[in-house]
């Protein structure tokens, strides 16, 4: 089966590239003359592990290629899908829909056989109505149907997450979208990954619900670290002692810094966009955004208690080890880490950071901060180091040699790697997230 993957940004390449390797002939597409010409010479435009290997083993089968020619690309694709980008609008948190709407348009231009359009970009309520209505009025002597398919990936655990799904959501009330899309994911039904077809609106919205309520999970989890800050409980046997209950769950109730990343922060401002739109506020998200947007930076008056205290940190220096939004990945979107830094510059902290992969993308984010090439570097004259995001290599430093680096022995773990009472051990000053 051919399938036409519009954009080759994160959600496309990755997706493009798994159904490549169960066996459909891929075509992804790009507008971007210069990342279509990286990909062909086997260079990923963004940090995904495993990914450069799974395109490459495909492109060498034959069975994914890459283009910035739409008619061509989609040229006999039974699926077609768009997974292009959906930002926050400028301004008013509305998700932008133009990239969308602009390849519905020119699809509807150039398709010339009958096909299933897919939305894979995460896109508001309704989305897939518009798009059904710009390929109706192009009038096309061929068969059309739009789908909705979300996608569920995690950065950093993507093609993972695509090839052993909870679920495939795909909302369509077309017959033979559904026997379509059925083919598309065959492969992976045989696999026993169940398959839910609801109504397009429904899988809309089930994408934003998703994510919505793994906010509210982080966030009700990060708010119960605070109280037991406060009563002198450990927030990890909280976290153990409720997820142990099969009606919450163990997942997602790890107390941090914050959610950052190119999904959460974006798509809880999209749906509350669309609540307000509908007139059914969803005051639990809108108390979710307020709460995380404020736990970033007291994340950064943390550091500076652990400091001495605003006086006492004015002149001092600080090293953040991790600055990506989370591990495995390059991507610095609202990543804690900024707020942290901000925070800490602001109140006259001299920072220094490392991170495996983000650095590139940190840095214009965070001019004042001195990015060094290892761990031990960024420590060295620290008086505080700050783990922000949860890299392997941070979770095993050698300690006795971070102390002797150190000008100060001060350990802030904002993703509670360590154990606390080790680290006293050592003759740290240790902070961490809910933990006594
Ligand atoms: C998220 C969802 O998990 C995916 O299912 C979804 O497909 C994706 O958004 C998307 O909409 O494209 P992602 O943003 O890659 O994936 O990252 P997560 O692993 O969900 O982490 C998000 C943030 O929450 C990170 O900042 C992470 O550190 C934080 N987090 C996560 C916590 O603070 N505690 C947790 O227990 C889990």
């Amino acid at each position: 089966m051919k399938i036409a993957m519009v954009g080759s940004g994160y959600v496309g390449l990755v997706s493009g590239a798994c159904f490549a390797d169960f066996g459909h002939d891929v075509v992804c597409i790009d507008k971007d003359p210069a990342k279509i010409d990286s990909l062909r010479g086997g260079i990923m435009p963004i940090y995904e592990p495993g990914l450069a290997e799974l395109v490459s083993s495909n492109v060498r089968a034959g069975r994914l290629s890459f283009t910035t020619d739409l008619a061509e690309g989609i040229a006999g694709a039974a699926a077609i899908f768009i997974a292009v980008g959906t930002p926050s609008r400028r301004g008013d948190g509305h998700a932008d829909l133009s990239f969308v709407y602009a390849v519905a348009e020119e699809i509807g231009q150039k398709l010339a056989n009958d096909a299933v359009v897919v939305t894979k970009s995460t896109v508001p309520v309704g989305t897939g109505d518009e798009v059904e209505r710009i390929l109706k009025a192009a009038n096309l002597p061929v068969r059309v149907a739009v789908a909705s398919n979300p996608e569920f990936l995690r950065e950093g655990a993507a093609i993972g997450d695509f090839k052993r799904p909870d679920r495939i959501v795909i909302g369509t009330e077309d017959d033979w979208a559904r026997q379509v899309m059925t083919e598309v994911y065959r492969p992976l039904f045989l696999n026993k990954a169940p398959l839910l077809f609801t109504s397009r609106r429904s899988s809309e919205l089930i994408k934003y619900a998703a994510n919505a309520f793994l906010a509210v999970k982080i966030t009700f989890i990060n708010e119960m670290a605070d109280l037991c800050e406060k009563v002198g409980a450990d927030v990890q046997d909280v976290a153990r002692g409720i997820g142990m209950d099969g009606r919450i769950g163990p997942k997602f109730l790890h107390a941090g810094p914050g959610y950052g990343g190119s999904c959460f922060p974006k798509d809880t401002l999209a749906l509350l966009k669309t609540a307000e739109d509908y007139e059914a506020p969803t005051r639990i998200v809108e108390a979710v955004v307020k709460v995380n947007d404020a736990r970033k930076r007291a994340m950064g008056r943390k550091v500076i208690e652990a400091l001495g205290g605003l006086d006492a940190a004015r002149g001092k220096k600080a090293a953040l080890l991790g600055l990506t939004f989370k591990p495995n990945t390059d991507d610095m979107r609202d990543s804690p880490s900024i707020a942290i830094a901000q925070a800490l510059t602001d109140a006259g902290v001299a920072v220094t950071a490392y991170d495996p992969e983000g650095m590139e993308l940190a840095h214009p984010l965070m001019p004042e901060v001195t990015m060094c090439d290892s761990a031990y570097a960024a420590i060295a004259g620290a008086d505080a180091t700050v783990i922000v995001t949860e890299w392997d290599a941070f979770r095993a430093l050698d300690l006795a040699r971070v102390k002797a680096a150190m000008n100060a022995p001060v350990l802030v773990d904002l993703r509670n790697v360590y154990d606390p009472a080790e680290v006293r051990a050592k003759g740290f000053a240790y902070t961490s997230i809910g933990r006594p």
